[in-house]
């Protein structure tokens, strides 16, 4: 695969793991646990840094969805500009490493405040752990979301647990609806918002299941699968891949987060997989 010459890629590795990350985007690509690939990357994903790579966990930051953080008018961007900014490597050791994104004078542009972000990856015995912190140098303020696909072998075979009694954002409707399933099914469209959810969610994938601890510091959840007509429209994205991906994403996106100047904020997720 051809890189451009400003960005690359980094490896982590353990006994049973390895970790792909982009400086693109900070993007971890790729989770291969003891031989099975745990997250979801596009075959047509587009990988030379001219748009946010389709799949793994893309940083959302600092706007959720359109949005109306960023300055309008001035290249106002779906999700923020983190995803598609080259991060600098602070260090990398076998299990672990640590990029930073500083602000610049193209993020000044849209989003007038100083900043530093760093990304912690890291694998652990108990899974991949993906910690962000923000550090305010200047008062600000941001919603974010680790933008998690997971690998799906068939959709149908797919339940998301831990959701009930909550009270989602359907992103389709506009409508608020309480979760009334302890086991939620994917079988058309989804786009939902849940707020302050428990610290752990699990999905049953059939050949195995994936439990998602996270920070309280990252209440809300996004679920999303495009499904048919959606994935159509996506050049980055296969006709028929809805059937081999869910987002489950875990993020500060109900409210937003305000940071005076000198502030540090942090949010984590570790992603567990049982046989
Ligand atoms: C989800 C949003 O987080 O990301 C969806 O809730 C959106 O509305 C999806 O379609 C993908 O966004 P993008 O910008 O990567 O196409």
């Amino acid at each position: 695969m051809q890189l451009a010459k400003h960005h690359s890629m980094i490896e982590l590795k353990s006994a049973s793991d390895t970790v792909t990350i982009y400086t693109f985007g900070a993007t971890i690509t790729s989770w291969i646990h003891h031989s099975t690939e745990i997250l979801f990357l596009s075959k047509q994903a587009v990988l030379d840094g001219t748009k946010p790579i389709r799949g793994g966990i893309p940083i959302v930051f600092p706007q959720f969805g359109a949005g109306d953080i960023l300055v309008s008018g001035a290249g106002t961007k779906q999700h923020g500009f983190a995803r598609d900014k080259v991060w600098e490597v602070v260090s990398v050791e076998k299990e672990r490493a640590v990029l930073r994104l500083k602000a610049d004078e193209e993020t000044k542009a849209v989003y007038p405040h100083d900043f530093e972000l760093y990304y912690k990856v890291e694998l652990r015995d108990n899974g991949l752990y993906t910690e962000l912190r923000v550090v305010a140098l200047t008062d600000l303020q941001f919603t974010t979301l680790l933008h998690t696909y997971f690998k799906v072998e068939h959709i149908g075979d797919l339940l998301v647990n831990g959701l009930k009694g909550l009270t989602y954002k359907d992103k389709l409707t506009g409508q608020q609806i309480k979760e009334d399933k302890d086991n939620i099914s994917i079988e058309s469209e989804v786009d939902r918002i849940y707020l302050n959810t428990s610290p752990k969610l699990s999905l049953s994938l059939g050949q195995h299941q994936i439990q998602v601890e996270k920070s309280k510091s990252l209440p809300d959840v996004v679920l999303w699968n495009p499904w048919v007509n959606k994935s159509k429209a996506m050049s980055d994205f296969g006709d028929e891949e809805y059937k081999n991906m869910i987002c489950l994403e875990s993020g500060c996106v109900g409210e937003r987060m305000r940071l005076m100047r000198g502030d540090e904020w942090v949010g984590w997720q570790c992603i567990n997989v049982q046989k």
